[in-house]
């Protein structure tokens, strides 16, 4: 398993070039939603939403907003990462309730974890909430990069977009989410030169360091 997994990462890089040719299995794709459903979140609140974007006129209009990047017409998927914009006393109250239900607690049990999410989460400012809940999306991430390469699968981690035109392209704001990252997966093209190009990387003396 080390070996896989360190052949895993070394073999991955954000692919620039995907083969149109390539279909996604239903397999890998339910594999990945699971992958996505077991993302670590902060209190495990999952402030997150996954959207695959199949449908083509959405693909090449995601595409415009997205310095043209050719990835998000040809890999076999697109999922765009989302996080909610605010988290409410319901939101709170549906995540305190699914953990008592799903653990067989009762209200006693369960009303500690419950006023300890209203008091921490009710403190902080709107701006700070919407922040918080967008770096979730970063640990989502980072998980289903990982989770593909070891699928054989190359993706692509994507800042380079418009949020607010994408937000606006997939009517976001009515659900109360925005758009935080995107990621086309699929299989590389042959001739994706990037495939061969080593790997850019600091010494590790110089990330880490023990005190
Ligand atoms: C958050 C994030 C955003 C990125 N945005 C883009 C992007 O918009 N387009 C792109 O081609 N690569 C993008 N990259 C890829 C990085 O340039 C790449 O991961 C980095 O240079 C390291 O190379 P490697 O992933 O190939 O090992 C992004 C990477 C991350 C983590």
């Amino acid at each position: 398993m080390k070996n896989q997994l360190l052949q895993a990462l070394n073999w991955r890089y954000a692919t620039k070039k995907y083969d149109p040719s390539f279909a996604l299995s239903e397999e890998d794709k339910q594999t990945i939603e699971t992958v996505l459903q077991l993302v670590p979140s902060s209190y495990g609140l999952q402030p997150l939403h996954f959207i695959w974007i199949e449908d083509q006129e959405l693909r090449e209009k995601t595409k415009t907003i997205a310095w043209n990047q050719q990835q998000i017409t040809d890999a076999a998927a697109v999922l765009v990462l989302c996080a909610k914009n605010e988290l409410t006393a319901t939101d709170l109250d549906q995540h305190a309730d699914l953990m008592r239900d799903t653990r067989g607690m009762t209200e006693e049990q369960i009303k500690g974890f419950r006023n300890h999410l209203h008091t921490a989460i009710g403190q902080k400012a709107a701006a700070e909430v919407k922040a918080w809940n967008g770096k979730q999306a970063y640990i989502a991430l980072g998980q289903l990069l990982t989770a593909c390469a070891l699928l054989d699968l190359d993706a692509t981690p994507m800042e380079g977009f418009d949020p607010v035109a994408l937000d606006r392209l997939l009517n976001l704001e009515k659900d109360g989410l925005h758009s935080v990252l995107i990621c086309p997966i699929g299989k590389r093209a042959a001739d994706d030169h990037y495939q061969h190009l080593q790997k850019v990387r600091k010494p590790k003396k110089s990330i880490i360091s023990v005190r």
